[in-house]
C-alpha cells in the first residue's frame, strides 16, 4: 500500500503503528518522546522566504555534516501545547506569541523566519495530522516542537545558505513528577545560563545544551532543577535550566525582567497577566537571591513545567522550605496553576481570547 506521501506502508507497518498507540497508556504519561504519525517541514533558500511546507511520515531528516546547525548552532525552537476538550476538539494555547517569538529569535540568529501566519498554519496542520495522539480530556496533552535550523552547509563562521523549519509533536504528560508536585531546586554558583549581550532572550538551541553539566550535577544531588544568578553580580535570580522563575510575598509577585538574559516565556506572561486580574501586584525587576528567605512561595513558569510550585531551594548550602504545612504547594501557585490549565484545557470560559479551537 502505498500512502499519499509517497512512502511504502506495509500491512505489518500499519498493524504495529495502530498497536503503539493502543500500547500507550495516557494515565502515565511523562516527558518523553513518543514518536508520531507526521511531521511538518519547510525550506527557505536565499531569498528569505520560506515556501509553503508539506506534512511528512515522521522520521529522521537528511543534514549535511556542514549544516549551520551542526557546526555552529544556528538554530531555534519553540514548544507550544494542545489539549483535548471533552467534546473531542482541541485547543492550541496562544500560538501566535511562539510564532512571533520565533521570529524575534531569527532575527538574532541571523535567520529568516516564517511568518506568523506560516507557523500558526504549520502548527495547526501537523497537530490535526496527529490528532489520534492529542491525549484524551484530562490526561495529558500534545507538546508541540517547532524547529528552525540553518540547514545549508558552510564551512567558516557565517549564516547558513539554507534554512529548515520543521514541526513535529509528542504526547506529554508532566515534565516532573506531577501536577502541582513541589520541586527542589539549588541556586548555582559556579555556572551561568546567560550573559549580557549574549542569546539567553531568545530560544536559541545552545542555551539548552549549556545548562546541562550544572542541571546534571544538581539531579545527581537529588535536586529537580537549578536556579542561575546574573553572570555579572552572581547575586541576581535569572531562572532555571527550562523555566522562569517567580517569587510571592504577600500580596505582591515578583519575577525578574526580561532585559537580553531571560527567556520571554509566554506561560510567564500569561501567569502575569492572570495575577494582575486577580488583583496581585506583579513586580518584572532585579531580584536579589537574598529574597528568597523572606518568600512566602517559589513557583517556576513555562510551557512544559506550566507552573511548578517549589518546595525547596538550597543556597549555599542553606535549605529555605516553602509551605510545608501545605505540602510544599503554596495557595497562589495553586490558584495560577488552575486559572492556567482550566483554561487551557477549555474548562473556563476564554474571555482572554488566548486558545484556538481546532
Ligand atoms: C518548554 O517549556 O517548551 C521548553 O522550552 C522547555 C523544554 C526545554 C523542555
Amino acid at each position: 500500500h502505498r500512502n499519499g506521501l509517497g512512502c511504502v506502508e506495509t500491512v505489518a507497518e500499519m498493524a504495529r503503528e495502530q498497536n503503539q498507540i493502543e500500547d500507550i497508556c495516557w494515565d502515565s504519561l511523562g516527558f518523553s518522546l513518543v514518536p508520531t504519525d507526521q511531521m511538518y517541514m519547510s525550506k527557505c533558500s536565499t531569498g528569505g522566504f520560506f515556501s509553503k511546507g508539506k506534512l511528512q511520515r515522521y522520521g529522521s531528516i537528511e543534514l549535511s555534516p556542514a549544516s549551520g546547525v551542526l557546526n555552529y548552532g544556528q538554530g531555534l525552537f519553540e514548544g507550544l501545547k494542545a489539549y483535548r476538550k471533552e467534546n473531542g476538539s482541541i485547543l492550541l494555547f496562544r500560538p501566535m506569541e511562539n510564532a512571533s517569538r520565533m521570529v524575534q529569535g531569527a532575527e538574532r540568529m541571523c535567520m529568516p523566519s516564517p511568518t506568523v501566519e506560516q507557523f500558526v498554519e504549520a502548527v495547526k496542520l501537523t497537530v490535526l495530522a496527529n490528532k489520534r495522539w492529542v491525549p484524551p480530556a484530562g490526561k495529558g496533552s500534545l507538546y508541540i516542537r517547532p524547529l528552525l535550523i540553518g540547514s545549508g552547509a558552510v564551512l567558516g563562521v557565517a549564516p547558513a545558505p539554507e534554512y529548515t523549519f520543521l514541526v513535529y509533536v509528542s504526547p506529554v504528560g508532566n515534565y516532573f513528577k506531577g501536577p502541582l508536585a513541589p520541586i527542589n531546586l539549588v541556586v548555582e554558583n559556579d555556572f551561568h545560563r546567560a550573559t549580557p549581550g549574549g542569546t539567553g532572550g531568545v530560544k536559541t538551541i545552545g542555551n539548552y545544551a549549556a545548562v546541562m553539566k550544572a542541571q546534571a550535577a544538581a539531579k545527581s544531588k537529588g535536586y529537580s532543577d537549578v536556579l542561575y544568578l546574573d553572570s555579572v553580580h552572581n547575586k541576581y535570580l535569572e531562572e532555571a535550566s527550562s523555566s522562569n522563575v517567580f517569587l510571592v510575598k504577600g500580596k505582591t509577585i515578583s519575577t525578574p525582567s526580561v532585559k537580553g538574559t531571560i527567556l520571554p516565556g509566554i506561560t510567564r506572561k500569561s501567569i502575569i497577566e492572570f495575577a494582575r486580574i486577580q488583583g496581585f501586584k506583579v513586580e518584572e525587576r532585579l531580584i536579589p537571591v537574598d529574597e528568597l528567605f523572606a518568600a512566602d512561595e517559589v513557583f517556576c513558569t513555562g510551557t512544559a513545567v506550566v507552573v511548578s510550585p517549589v518546595g525547596s531551594i538550597t543556597y549555599l548550602g542553606k535549605k529555605i522550605s516553602y509551605c510545608r504545612e501545605s505540602g510544599g504547594v503554596g495557595v497562589v501557585s495553586r490558584q495560577l496553576y488552575s486559572s492556567l490549565t482550566n483554561l487551557q484545557m477549555g474548562l473556563t470560559e476564554d474571555k482572554l481570547g488566548w486558545t484556538v479551537e481546532l
